[in-house]
């Protein structure tokens, strides 16, 4: 059983629950934070397309929603073969949270798995660090 089995089943949980009408594209995400708890997400599209958000936003929200404020890991999934990387907008929403060395798990359906940093995937990014 794979260390991250725990996350890539709540991401799935939240991906069947995606409401993406438009795009019929749906992602999960799930997020082990520093209280050793798992907090999930799907995307929720809009009709109004730009008000949709990402299911690594919904993960988040609810994250700190519940108190916690550290990312430890995180998976995003999508449906079928493809890994779903995280869009800019979220991955620097996921950096505010992390730490360069923080690993995000890319997972297909099919099980393909690709694990990269939050560091790989936004270099030299602009974090909270920078306000002092
Ligand atoms: N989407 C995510 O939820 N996360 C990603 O990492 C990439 C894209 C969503 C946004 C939109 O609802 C749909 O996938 C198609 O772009």
């Amino acid at each position: 059983m794979s260390e991250i089995s725990d996350l890539i089943e709540a991401a799935t949980l939240a991906r069947d629950n995606a409401y993406a009408p438009y795009s019929k594209f749906a992602v999960g995400a799930a997020i082990r934070a520093e209280d050793g708890r798992i907090y999930a997400g799907a995307n929720v599209e809009n009709a109004a397309f730009p008000q949709g958000q990402c299911a690594e936003a919904t993960a988040i929200g609810a994250m700190v929603s519940a108190g916690a404020r550290r990312i430890l890991e995180m998976v995003v999934l999508g449906e079928g073969a493809v890994l779903v990387t995280p869009c800019g907008g979220c991955r620097q929403r996921i950096r505010e949270f992390a730490g360069r060395d923080v690993r995000i798990h890319l997972v297909a359906a099919d099980g393909a798995q690709h694990s990269v940093t939050i560091g790989e995937l936004l270099p030299l990014a602009f974090g909270p660090e920078h306000l002092g």
